[in-house]
């Protein structure tokens, strides 16, 4: 009998170390690795010999002759749910809705049940973190008290499994926050590796069983304490997450995975006294704040794609001098390594110095981009910014810059340029894609990125 060893556990991905150390050489996450007594004996393999049984061989249909999934989706009627789970809740499937603290996971998932359970599904919602007095005082700031939705406190999988599995159970299941829950088999504390993943592992089996849609709420964490969603994304069927910056009432709802519908579709909502709001037009919002002035410089709006929608959003850049040594490179919202791409090329292939400068981009309105077709905008704000020349208000950008400095097509231009018409702009600049397409847009193509800094450095901006 081997003694119960120890093992060092990352929190954040899961990995296994022989010993501990500050950093999870897996995930690179620093202080996420934590002591846990192991769970069980490593699978012995499946050994030769008379002492043990023969596998059986697999019987194999043909595909066609395998049944199909049953079922249809249940549509919550909260659209930008919806449309980023793949058009409604799959049964039989897991969900896990990942996000920091506070962002508004537990309303989100109360908003959903309490408009199916009105729907005449049958939902229930295991907390194991509130009380269910403070869930019935969220449900009545969201108008949504009478819904006739099961509520219980809970931590323990056991009874909640069994629950699952009893003559009535529902068709809809919140488990939140699976960080409280536990496994009673399972030595470790509850937050742990080994119980999240257990936990999940049971829920997970006893939902297929029954074909109920279990909802998986995960807090994200930074420091490591608790383990983070990020363990258990192979084990669902959809991988949610609910991001948005806390000074920002938008909260941007992302499906990373989905093996029921497409990933990349985002949902915008935005954070009222009444609960989440469904955003149906997320320009419209991203671009509301946008200063009325036509001299502000560093400013450009970027004609952009989230999954099957197009979303237009300012990009604001500051360029400053900055005092000798190394000049500072901030930014929010867009990835830092094309940023100093985008630095890269402008200063090697339009001489535009910006070595000596500091350079801060914010993407307005706590949306995060991660097309590179937003590189065009990214330089034109940079250029106004370093210049001091606005880019035109009435104008959006998109165009992906290579290396050489080269303007390169994107995908979905003629439904960037629609969305840029339906919003009230006239102008955009692009790389050459339309020839022979008609827009209503004054299109300037901008074949490479000299030009760009070209029309700035000439007021030649003024005219496009
Ligand atoms: P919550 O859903 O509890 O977050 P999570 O479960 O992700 O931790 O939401 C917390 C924040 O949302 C809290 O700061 C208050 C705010 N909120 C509103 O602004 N309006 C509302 O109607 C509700 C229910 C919450
Ligand atoms: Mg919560």
């Amino acid at each position: 009998m081997a003694k119960a060893a120890e093992q060092y556990v990352c929190q954040s991905c899961g990995a296994v170390h022989g010993k501990w150390s500050g950093r999870c050489g897996a995930c690179g996450e620093w202080n996420t690795i934590s002591e846990e007594a192991v769970r069980e004996a490593p699978p012995k393999g499946l050994g030769t010999g008379s002492g043990h049984p023969r596998g059986r061989v697999l019987e194999f249909r043909k595909l066609d002759q395998h049944g199909e999934m049953e079922g249809p989706r249940t549509a919550s009627g909260l659209g930008e749910f919806d449309r980023v789970c793949g058009g409604g809740l799959v049964p039989g499937s897991a969900i896990l809705i990942g996000g920091d603290p506070g962002i508004g996971k537990s309303t989100i998932v109360l908003q959903v049940v309490a408009r199916l359970a009105k729907q005449g599904v049958r939902c229930a919602y295991i907390s194991g973190e509130e009380a269910p007095a403070q869930i019935r005082m969220r449900a009545r700031r969201l108008g949504l008290e009478d819904a006739p939705l099961d509520l219980a406190a809970a931590t323990s999988v056991r009874d909640i499994v069994a629950t699952m599995e009893g003559a009535d159970a529902p068709h809809v299941m919140v488990i939140d926050s699976i960080q409280t829950m536990y496994v009673d088999s399972v030595e470790s504390a509850p937050g742990t590796v080994s119980q999240v993943r257990a936990s999940a592992q049971e829920l997970i089996r006893a939902a297929k069983r029954r074909d109920i849609c279990l909802l998986l709420v995960g807090h994200v964490t930074k420091d490591g304490q608790i383990a983070g969603p990020r363990v258990l994304e192979h084990m669902v069927d959809c991988v949610l997450y609910f991001e948005g910056e806390r000074g920002h009432q938008f909260r941007i709802l992302r499906a990373v995975k989905n093996r029921f519908g497409p990933t990349d579709e985002i949902g915008v909502f935005e954070m009222s006294e009444a609960g989440l709001m469904e955003v149906t037009n997320p320009s419209a919002l991203f671009l509301a704040n946008r200063g009325g002035a036509a001299d502000i410089t560093g400013s450009a709006v970027f004609a952009g794609l989230e999954g099957s929608r197009p979303v237009l959003v300012e990009i604001q850049a500051l360029v400053a001098p900055s005092p000798p040594g190394s000049p500072r490179r901030t930014v929010v919202g867009w990835d830092g390594n094309r940023l100093a791409m985008v630095l890269a090329v402008l200063d090697a292939r339009c001489g535009l110095g910006l070595a000596g400068h500091d350079v801060y981009l914010n993407v307005a309105g706590g949306l995060r981009i991660g097309e590179p077709a937003a590189d065009l905008a990214v330089a034109a704000a940079l250029v106004s910014s370093m210049m001091e020349v606005p880019v035109p208000q009435q104008a959006v950008l998109f165009g992906e810059i290579s290396l050489s400095g080269e303007v390169r097509r994107v995908a979905q231009a003629e439904l960037r340029l629609k969305e840029a018409a339906k919003l009230g702009f006239t102008k955009a600049l692009t790389p050459p894609v339309l020839k022979g397409r008609k827009s209503t847009l004054a299109v300037t193509e901008i074949a490479r990125l000299p030009e760009l800094v070209e029309l700035f450095a000439n007021d030649g901006v003024k005219a496009v």
